[in-house]
C-alpha cells in the first residue's frame, strides 16, 4: 500500500511545529496546521507561509478534510487515544507523539483501534531513534564491536520547574502523567532499543523533593531484568538541577559505549584484536541532534511513499509504556512487576 501524494495535518503546535518543519523539509504538502490557542495557530502559521485558510483551532476540521492522509498529532499526552482512534476512523495514516497513552486501559484500546484499521498505517514518534549519538551506539552493538551487552543504564534528567513557572496548571501536573511513562518513556525505549529486548522483571523506587506543581514522584530508580542475564538500570529526574540529557552507558564483553544526546562526542573503549586493553577511550565525533523531527518525519514519510515497514509501529510504543507503568507500579508497591507485554 503506497502513498502516491502526501498532503499533512499537524495537531498541536509545541513540538508539532518542530513535525512541521519535518514535513515541509520533506516536501509534503500541508492541509492543515491545529492548536487551540489562536496566538500560537498565529505564529507558526505565519512562520511556516501556511495560509489562514489552513489553520484551525478544531482538530475535527483536519479528521474531517478529505485531502489530509496522514497526521502528526503533538497534543498532550492524555489526548492522543481519543484524536487517534477519530483519525483512524476517518481513515488517516498516524505519527503520534510518545508516550503512546498514559494508562494500560489506553494502550489496550489504541492497539486494537490501530489493528481494526490495517488501512491506516502507524508510527509512534520515539525521536531518541533518530538521535545521531544514539545511532552510532546502535551500529556499534549491531556490528559485534562490544560482543554481548551484559549492562546497559540510560537516564531521563530534565527539569520541568521552568514549564510550571510558565504555567502552573501545566498538563504535566495531571497525577496520570507520571515522569516516568512521560519523559522516562525515552530512556527506557532506548534501552529496549539497544538491548533488542523487553524487561521481564521491573524493581524500583521514587522520591519527590523538587518538584512542588505535581504529586507523582520527581524521581525514579529502576533496576530493569532483561532475557539472557542482561542487566539494565534508568534514572529519571523531572527536576534535576543540571542541564538536559540522557547519559547512557552501555557494557559489553569487548567493550564500552559512554554517551548521550546532548554532548558532540561519545567515548567508545574497545578491547584490541588479543582481546586485552579496552581501558583508554576513543573519542568520537557526532552530530549533536536531540530532536531530530526531519530524520523522523523522513522514517514515517518514506515508509508510507515507498509502501515499506514503519520501524517503529504501535507495539513499540505500547511496549515502551507497559514497562515504565511496571516501574510506577514497582516504585508504589515496593514489589517487583512483570510488565505486561500482552497486546
Ligand atoms: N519527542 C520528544 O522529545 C518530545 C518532547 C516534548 C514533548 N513531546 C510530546 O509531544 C506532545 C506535546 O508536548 P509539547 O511539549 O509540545 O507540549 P506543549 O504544551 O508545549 O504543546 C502542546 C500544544 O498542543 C496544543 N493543544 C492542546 N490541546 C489541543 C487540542 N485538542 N487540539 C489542538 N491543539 C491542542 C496546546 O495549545 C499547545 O500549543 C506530548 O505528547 C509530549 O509528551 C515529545
Amino acid at each position: 500500500m503506497k502513498v502516491e501524494k502526501l498532503v499533512i495535518g499537524v495537531i498541536g503546535l509545541g513540538m508539532g511545529a518542530h513535525h512541521l518543519k519535518g514535513a515541509i523539509n520533506y516536501g509534503a504538502e500541508i492541509g492543515m496546521i491545529c492548536d487551540v490557542n489562536p496566538e500560537k495557530l498565529k505564529a507558526v502559521g505565519e512562520e511556516n507561509n501556511i495560509p489562514e485558510d489552513r489553520r484551525t483551532t478544531d482538530y475535527l476540521d483536519i479528521v474531517n478534510n478529505k485531502e489530509i492522509n496522514a497526521v502528526l498529532i503533538a497534543t498532550p499526552d492524555q489526548q492522543h487515544r481519543e484524536q487517534v482512534e477519530a483519525c483512524l476512523a476517518a481513515g488517516k495514516h498516524i505519527m503520534c507523539e510518545k508516550p503512546l497513552a498514559l494508562t494500560r486501559e489506553d494502550l489496550v484500546a489504541m492497539v486494537d483501534a490501530v489493528k481494526a484499521h490495517p488501512e491506516c498505517r502507524f508510527m509512534i514518534g520515539q525521536i531518541c531513534r533518530f538521535t545521531p549519538a544514539f545511532i552510532k551506539a546502535k551500529e556499534y552493538i549491531d556490528s559485534g564491536a562490544i560482543g554481548e551487552i551484559y549492562f546497559a543504564e540510560s537516564e531521563y534528567a530534565h527539569d520541568y520547574q521552568h514549564m510550571f513557572d510558565h504555567d502552573p496548571k501545566n498538563w504535566r501536573s495531571d497525577p496520570i502523567r507520571n515522569g516516568v511513562v512521560g519523559g522516562g518513556c525515552h530512556a527506557v525505549d532506548l534501552l529496549r532499543w539497544l538491548i533488542g529486548t523487553d524487561p521481564s522483571e521491573v524493581y524500583a523506587l521514587g522520591t519527590h523533593k523538587l518538584l512542588p506543581a505535581v504529586t507523582y514522584d520527581d524521581a525514579n530508580l529502576a533496576i530493569l531484568k532483561f532475557p539472557n542475564n542482561v542487566m539494565g538500570k534508568v534514572f529519571v529526574s523531572t527536576a534535576c538541577k543540571r542541564n538536559y540529557t540522557m547519559r547512557t552507558c552501555v557494557y559489553g564483553t569487548k567493550g564500552t559505549l559512554i554517551f548521550d544526546n546532548t554532548s558532540p562526542t561519545m567515548q567508545v573503549f574497545l578491547v584490541d584484536e588479543n582481546g586485552e586493553g579496552g581501558h583508554e577511550p576513543q573519542e568520537v565525533e557526532v552530530q549533536v541532534n536531540n530532536h531530530n523531527a526531519n530524520a523522523e518525519f523522513k522514517a514515517f514519510a518514506d515508509a508510507l511513499v515507498n509502501g515499506t515497514e514503519i520501524e517503529t509501529p504501535i507495539i513499540e510504543g505500547a511496549k515502551t509504556v507497559a514497562a515504565c507503568l511496571a516501574i510506577i507500579e514497582s516504585s508504589k508497591t515496593g514489589k517487583l512487576v512483570n510488565p505486561d507485554y500482552n497486546f
